[in-house]
């Protein structure tokens, strides 16, 4: 399975940013992964015609379940979709707490994505406390359930494990607890899906000095970068790093 190295910029970046994506092409013109950037929603078709031609592939963030309707600052997947987008990213940990999203929610976002010929990284994971009390594959495999709706399509899926607790604090869980939760998505998706080809992405404070550890953690596929993708340079060592892997 070809690697997967997406970039989630979250709500960084303005036009001057894109010399960033100017950069990274330059240094990586043929990487040897798959590499994806979900820019803010702004960005989203500067970007895809920018990148159109190149291995470089864009994203959204979110999208609403419906494809239009009174729906003030949302946007669809269609949307998404025209504006030269892949990929959208559900089920943040970040819209799942600042926007209420629940699993019911996110379910309904990978079915919208799905009709609208967008390929679904749905992203799950576990908070300090309940990692504490012990309840992370708990937590993990009640939200791959209920994420990921009845008629999902494992070749446009993508599952991004990022434990909350991770996410932009520069701590990152052992390679033993990365594996551990890896093997256990393997294992919940090969059952109900028949397939063990669903690409399976780490996220939570990957830069290139971790890339590598990392990338030779069983059924790890790729990661979902935050910070450390806003940089040419630092995106540019992860995508080395799992090219290498
Ligand atoms: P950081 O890489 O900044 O920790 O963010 C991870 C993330 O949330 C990607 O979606």
């Amino acid at each position: 399975m070809r690697g997967l190295a997406a970039g989630n910029w979250k709500m960084n970046g303005t036009g001057e940013s894109l010399s960033e994506i100017e950069a990274l092409l330059a240094a990586h013109p043929t990487p040897g992964c798959e590499v994806l950037i979900c820019p803010p929603a702004t960005l989203l078709a500067r970007l895809a015609s920018m990148v159109h031609g190149t291995a470089l592939k864009v994203g959204g963030q979110d999208c609403h379940a419906a494809a239009s309707g009174a729906h003030t600052g949302d946007i669809s997947a269609p949307m998404l979709a025209e504006a030269g987008a892949d990929y959208v990213i559900l089920g943040h940990s970040e819209r799942r707490a600042n926007h209420a999203e629940s699993d019911a929610v996110v379910a309904a976002k990978v079915s919208a994505a799905q009709a609208a010929g967008l390929k679904a990284i749905v992203c799950v994971g576990e908070t300090e406390a309940e990692r504490d009390g012990g309840r992370t594959l708990d937590i993990i495999t009640t939200q791959i359930e209920g994420s990921l709706p009845e008629g999902t399509d494992p070749a446009c899926l993508v599952i991004a494990y990022e434990p909350v607790w991770a996410i932009g604090t520069g701590r990152t869980p052992t390679t033993d607890q990365i594996a551990e939760v890896h093997a256990a998505l393997r294992a919940q998706l090969a059952d109900r899906f028949g397939t063990d080809r669903i690409a399976l992405l780490y996220g939570g404070s990957v830069k290139p000095s971790n890339a590598a550890e990392i990338f030779a953690i069983p059924h790890v596929n790729g990661a979902l970068v935050g910070g450390a993708s806003l940089k040419a340079a630092d995106f540019g060592g992860i995508i080395e790093a799992l090219s290498a892997a």
